[in-house]
């Protein structure tokens, strides 16, 4: 393998390195709200391991940045997974910057209201119902729909989207949002039966709390607290929400950050999944395979 195909895998905790093979070299990736947080991680991870990336996200000044720091592996395109003829573009963009593309991730999401008031069944809102469904449900068919689209003829293709723990067990999130996740491991289990037969994979990923802005702004207390774009996060926030999940976790020792998620999303994008269809990785430390009922 020539030097070019590898990469240097340093970890801060062991202060080791060591030289790693490129998992995507060649491959072209979209990514959907990977202006920050877990498409963040995951657009600098792809890139790193050879993907060029088309960032995609409504965040233009964090996504323009982003793709900038990253030039000319990866590039910026306003999209509101919502909209289909913005999704359309999207991929169309993709074709024709970097000729192909090989890998759609379908990640943006909302979370909608967490607030005390709000998240009773009895406060039921459907105007936000009908929000984080077009953000989370909408926005994945129409990614699953336009990937397909050029990616059928291509006969190859890998197709992720991000669910979460509340597309597994109920009680980790509001209405419409714990409704939403549900519905995208079903959408990731009949597009993979279709789309097998052409040799395209379509995953999902269900992860646990990792402490990012859609997950720090939707614990905000106020009433009328949506999660809120544009409100900045800090550094004392994502520790105290870390240690949230800390405790609250099964798997005691390591905190859940947005890398692992991506790691997640690198697995299911490159070839050492070449057989998984269908497959939703919960990625939850066991969270939610386990409660402890006789004190094991
Ligand atoms: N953070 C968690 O604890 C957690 C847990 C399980 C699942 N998830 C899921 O992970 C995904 C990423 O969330 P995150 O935690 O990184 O949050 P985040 O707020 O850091 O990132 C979400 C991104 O999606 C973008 N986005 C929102 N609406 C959009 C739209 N209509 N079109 C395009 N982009 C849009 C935002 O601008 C933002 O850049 C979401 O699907 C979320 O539901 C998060």
């Amino acid at each position: 393998m020539s030097g070019k195909n590898l990469i240097k895998n340093c970890s801060s905790e062991m202060d080791t390195c060591s030289l790693m093979p490129k998992r995507l070299e060649g491959q072209v990736a979209i990514i959907t709200g990977g202006a920050r947080g877990i498409g963040e991680a995951t657009v600098r991870l792809f890139v790193k391991h050879g993907a060029k990336v088309v960032i995609a996200d409504i965040e233009d000044a964090l996504g323009t940045s982003l793709a900038a720091s990253l030039s000319p592996s990866a590039t910026y395109v306003h999209c509101d997974v919502g909209q289909e003829e913005d999704v359309r573009r999207l991929v169309d963009i993709a074709v024709s910057t970097f000729g192909r593309l090989d890998i759609m991730f379908n990640n943006a999401g909302a979370l909608g209201s967490q607030s005390r008031n709000r998240k009773s069944i009895m406060g039921f809102n459907p105007e936000e119902f009908d929000r984080v469904m077009s953000v989370n449900v909408k926005g994945a068919a129409l990614g699953m729909k336009h990937a397909a689209r050029v990616m059928v003829p291509a006969r190859r293709g890998c197709i992720i989207s991000t669910s979460s723990v509340a597309g597994v067990m109920g009680g980790m999130g509001p209405h419409a949002y714990t409704a939403s996740k549900h519905a995208i491991v079903g959408l990731t289990k009949n597009a993979s039966c279709e789309l097998g037969r052409y040799g395209i994979r379509v995953n999902c990923i269900s992860p646990f709390g990792v402490a990012t802005s859609l997950l720090i702004n939707g614990w905000r207390e106020e009433d009328d607290a949506e999660e809120s774009k544009g409100v900045a996060i800090n550094e004392e926030e994502v520790e105290k929400m870390e240690e949230i999940v800390r405790d609250m976790a099964n798997l005691k020792g390591p905190t859940l950050k947005a890398i692992h998620i991506a790691d997640a999303a690198l697995y299911l994008a490159s070839d050492e999944s070449r057989y998984v269809s269908g497959h939703n990785l919960v990625v939850d430390g066991g969270f939610t395979a386990s409660k402890n009922a006789v004190g094991l």
